[in-house]
């Protein structure tokens, strides 16, 4: 059986059970599977369901066409402090406020400028909202063209993380770095804060000289270390791609129009194992179209960083956690540079169109790895996924196993992306390759990216140019009923394409065959299973297993103090759920160090299911807490604080201190 946690962000499944009774309370009834959409009369109407409910910003009265920061990095404060000066289109006559949205900061002034003078402006600061932040409404009666808030983050900004020497590789200098995506542009810049928005930005940055600073802009390569940093960002681009980092980075080039930035001790290790980027891209390039980014380079943050890789334009945010040597997990690289067409050139208009980005970016990254690496590995890589979005399906709440979300269903942004939006969404557009044929689908696709480039659409948006470009091109290849079931239906389509894996076929044999009779596979067979193998042998293993059965695969492969990230995340859960406390100290080290959310979240998931485990939670989470990201502080501590343990029906596992020291 597969135990992978019911979401990809496993957290989530409270919140939408929440919205779900919501739903229900409201009285609207989740579609059956293919029933079809109701009438169109039957819709609300396409402003209220396409406004952005994590959002305070009216697009339709005044959007923002260009924001230039100045802004100060100050490290021991922790703080970011300076102006934003936002270049406004007023889109209704009769708006005279504009809305902003932020979150923790401190709001100095407000002005606006008339004829070439800078005057105050009146405004008012709510309440926090606990999702939303504090809504900033700024009274413009002059329907300004620029406006400029003077503004400090707080310390704890939610979308930025500051780190103390220590907490660094090189344990120099400290270190600086933002996760905008969903909603935390807000704590680091007041903007308004909706994919739906796009905007030019620029940057005037200053910091310690000792420090570089980077944005999601034109860092230049060669750049000198001096405390002083201009930056320009001369595409529109939604809010959530806003990034800065700072460190001690140093850049060294895979090509002419890409290379890495990253610590000194951790430069030439990411070097080698990203070293196919500019395949990757031009991969892609060929696919797709040109990359419209000009540079596209790679920043190795911390372990800390909550996610594996963010797709800030022309500079992707990458987990250190994927440089294992043997470049078995750069499939994370290609999904990032995938973004640089489904995401960041054609973007969601809301959270509820998270598959426009992520279920697109998954079969594009999917189109690279079978291009780049063959095509066994990129099946493997989607049966590996499936499983785990098949074994997940069933329990989610039906609303949300749809591509494309209704209004009201997530309540938290930070958990709007589940594995539906990802693997369902790169099912159905294998689902249409294989219906439509793959060259006619990739020059739809390509056509689609160039139709709707720099711009931010909604599910509806796609569908009308798919009929037109695609369904009613070909006419007969799909039905009606199947389009709607994939994209507004629960559960997994019966129209979906099997892939079966070759390899996959072995590791299924070996695994049955050790179950059955405790023989191990011989050494020349699993010697050359790559990552991908053991991720599905272990993936399909029994919930539990024996402690002698534990033992025997620990002697064999030394799964625990592995340097595989995505091992790890499914060996320690196994070992806590089959009690094979030998892994405890191992386990407790993997989860203070790295703060990546999908790989520990399975294990504090697993560790609150007992009071031994819940103890040892505890125990890992308060050394580990002064490293975290918010974010994943946000999570673990919902984890412990909902954790109902089963009362200890056997003898307690020993905590961290007494545990026996790793296999390795
Ligand atoms: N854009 C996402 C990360 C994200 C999603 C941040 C939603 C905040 C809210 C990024 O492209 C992503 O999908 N990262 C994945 C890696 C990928 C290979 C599936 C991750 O972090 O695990
Ligand atoms: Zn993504």
């Amino acid at each position: 059986m597969i135990r992978i946690p019911p979401f990809r962000f496993p957290q989530l499944a409270s919140v939408l059970l929440l919205s779900l009774s919501a739903l229900v309370i409201g009285g609207c009834k989740p579609d059956a599977g293919t029933a079809p959409a109701p009438p169109a009369s039957e819709k609300p109407p396409a402003e209220a369901a396409d406004r952005d409910e994590h959002s305070y910003a009216e697009p339709d009265k005044v959007v923002t066409e260009d924001l230039a920061l100045d802004l100060a990095l100050d490290f021991d404060a922790r703080t970011i402090a300076g102006t934003a000066t936002y270049t406004l289109q007023w889109k209704d006559p009769a708006a005279t406020e504009l809305v902003l949205d932020t979150r923790a900061l401190t709001i100095d002034k407000v002005e606006g400028e008339a004829g070439g003078q800078w005057q105050s402006l009146q405004y008012a600061l709510a309440d926090a909202d606990a999702t939303l932040g504090s809504k900033l409404t700024i009274q413009a009666p002059d329907r300004n063209a620029r406006i400029r808030v003077t503004y400090t983050t707080s310390p704890d900004a939610s979308g930025l993380q500051w780190l103390t020497p220590e907490m660094t590789e090189g344990k120099k200098l400290p270190f600086m770095f933002s996760q905008s995506q969903q909603i935390h542009a807000r704590s680091w810049v007041p903007l308004q804060d909706t994919p739906a928005i796009r905007y030019t930005y620029s940057a005037h940055v200053t910091s310690r000289p000792d420090v570089m600073v980077l944005m999601s802009a034109d860092n230049d390569p060669a750049a000198q270390r001096d405390g002083d940093y201009t930056f320009k960002m001369p595409q529109k681009i939604p809010s959530y791609l806003m990034a800065i980092a700072a460190g001690d980075l140093v850049f060294k080039p895979i090509s002419e129009r890409s290379g890495i930035w990253a610590e000194p001790a951790t430069i030439d290790r990411a070097v080698a194992e990203f070293a196919d980027t500019e395949k990757m891209i031009a991969t892609t390039e060929q696919l797709y179209g040109p990359y419209r980014w000009e540079r596209y380079d790679l920043l190795i943050l911390p372990p800390s960083f909550p996610y594996g890789g963010m797709e800030n334009p022309r500079l992707s945010f990458i987990t250190p956690t994927v440089i294992v040597g043997d470049k078995s997990l750069v499939s994370l690289v290609a999904h990032e540079l995938a973004h640089s067409w489904s995401g960041n050139l054609v973007t969601f208009a809301s959270a509820k169109h998270g598959w426009l980005n992520e279920g697109f970016t998954s079969y594009v990254e999917n189109r690279i790895v079978e291009s780049v690496y063959g095509k066994e590995t990129s099946d493997m890589e989607f049966v590996i996924a499936r499983n785990a979005l098949k074994e997940s399906i069933v329990s989610m709440p039906e609303p949300v196993q749809a591509l494309a979300v209704k209004p009201g269903t997530v309540l938290d942004a930070d958990d709007a992306l589940s594995a539906v939006a990802y693997d369902k969404g790169a099912w159905f557009l294998q689902f249409l390759e294989q219906r439509f044929g793959r060259e006619p689908f990739d020059a739809f696709l390509r056509g689609y990216f160039d139709h709707f480039a720099f711009q931010s659409i909604t599910t509806e948006q796609f569908l009308a140019y798919a009929k037109e470009h695609l369904f009613d091109k070909y006419p007969g290849t799909v039905t009606d009923a199947e389009i709607q079931e994939w994209v507004y239906g629960p559960g997994i389509p019966a129209s979906a394409p099997q892939v079966m894996s070759r390899n996959f076929g072995i590791v299924d044999s070996a695994r049955l065959a050790w179950l059955g009779s405790a023989q191990l596979p011989p050494r020349q067979i699993t010697d050359a299973w790559s990552t991908q193998e053991w991720l599905h042998f272990l993936d399909s293993l029994p919930a539990t297993l024996t402690h002698e059965q534990m033992a025997q695969l620990d002697g064999a492969y030394h799964f625990t103090g592995t340097g595989n990230g995505e091992i790890a995340m499914r060996w320690y859960p196994l070992a806590v759920r089959s009690g094979y406390s030998e892994a405890n100290a191992a386990l407790a080290e993997f989860t203070a160090r790295v703060g990546r959310r999908k790989l520990i979240m399975p294990i504090y998931d697993a560790l609150v299911q007992t009071e031994s485990g819940l103890a040892l939670a505890k125990e890992i989470f308060a050394k580990a807490r002064p490293g975290y990201h918010p974010i994943t502080t946000g999570s673990v501590e919902k984890v412990i604080a909902e954790a109902k343990p089963a009362p200890a029906a056997e003898p307690a596992a020993p905590a961290v201190d007494e545990a026996a020291p790793a296999t390795h």
